[in-house]
C-alpha cells in the first residue's frame, strides 16, 4: 500500500443490464488504470447487472476478445446488483438511463440513492454520447466504442472521485 499519490481509495460498483458487456469492461478498465498507478490495493472495484439472465457467467466472448486486444483480461463472474451494494460501495455507476432508473428503484434510502451516478457524466463530450450504449446486438464497432468511451471515461471518473472535497 502506498499513499504516494495522496489519494484515498474508493469503492466503485459499475452497473449495466446484463453484467456481461459494459460493466465488466468498465471494471477491467478501472482496475488496469489503478494498477498502472500502483493503487489497486487501495480501491474496491466490482460490477453487477440489473438483470439476472447471465448470473455466474464470464463476460460475453466478444467483449473479452476486444478487451484482450487492448491488454485487458476480463475474468468477472456475472452477478445481480442487490440492496447490500448500497452499503458496500461509495459510488454506483450506471451505464445508461435505464440502469439509472432501475438502480433508483432498488435504492433503500435517499442516502443510498445519492450514490448513484451516470457514467455519461464522465464521457468525453467530443465523442457525443451521454451514456455507454449497449453493444449486445451490435457488431465489433459496438464493442470497440464501449472500450473507447470507458478508457477515457474511467480516467475522468478517477480524477472526479479523487479530487472531490
Ligand atoms: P450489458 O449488455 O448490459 O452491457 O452486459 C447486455 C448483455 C446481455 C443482454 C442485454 C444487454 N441480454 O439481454 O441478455
Amino acid at each position: 500500500m502506498s499513499n504516494y499519490h495522496n489519494t484515498t481509495g474508493k469503492r466503485l460498483l459499475f452497473v449495466c443490464l446484463g453484467n456481461i458487456c459494459r460493466s465488466p469492461a468498465a471494471e477491467g478498465v478501472m482496475k488496469a488504470l489503478l494498477r498502472q498507478k500502483g493503487e489497486e490495493d487501495e480501491w474496491e472495484i466490482d460490477s453487477a447487472g440489473t438483470g439476472r439472465w447471465h448470473i455466474g457467467d464470464l463476460p460475453d466472448r466478444r467483449m473479452r476478445l476486444h478487451a484482450r486486444q487492448r491488454g485487458l483480461e476480463l475474468d468477472h463472474r456475472c452477478r445481480q446488483v442487490c440492496t447490500d451494494d448500497f452499503d458496500r460501495f461509495d459510488y454506483i455507476i450506471g451505464m445508461d438511463s435505464q440502469n439509472i432508473a432501475d438502480l433508483r428503484e432498488l435504492a433503500p434510502s435517499p442516502e443510498a440513492e445519492a450514490k448513484i451516478i451516470p457514467m455519461g457524466r464522465f464521457l468525453d463530450p467530443i465523442k457525443g454520447f451521454d451514456h455507454v450504449p449497449d453493444p449486445y446486438y451490435e457488431g465489433a464497432e459496438g464493442f470497440e466504442l464501449v472500450l473507447d468511451l470507458l478508457q477515457d471515461g474511467c480516467q475522468r471518473l478517477y480524477r472526479a472521485v479523487t479530487t472531490e472535497k
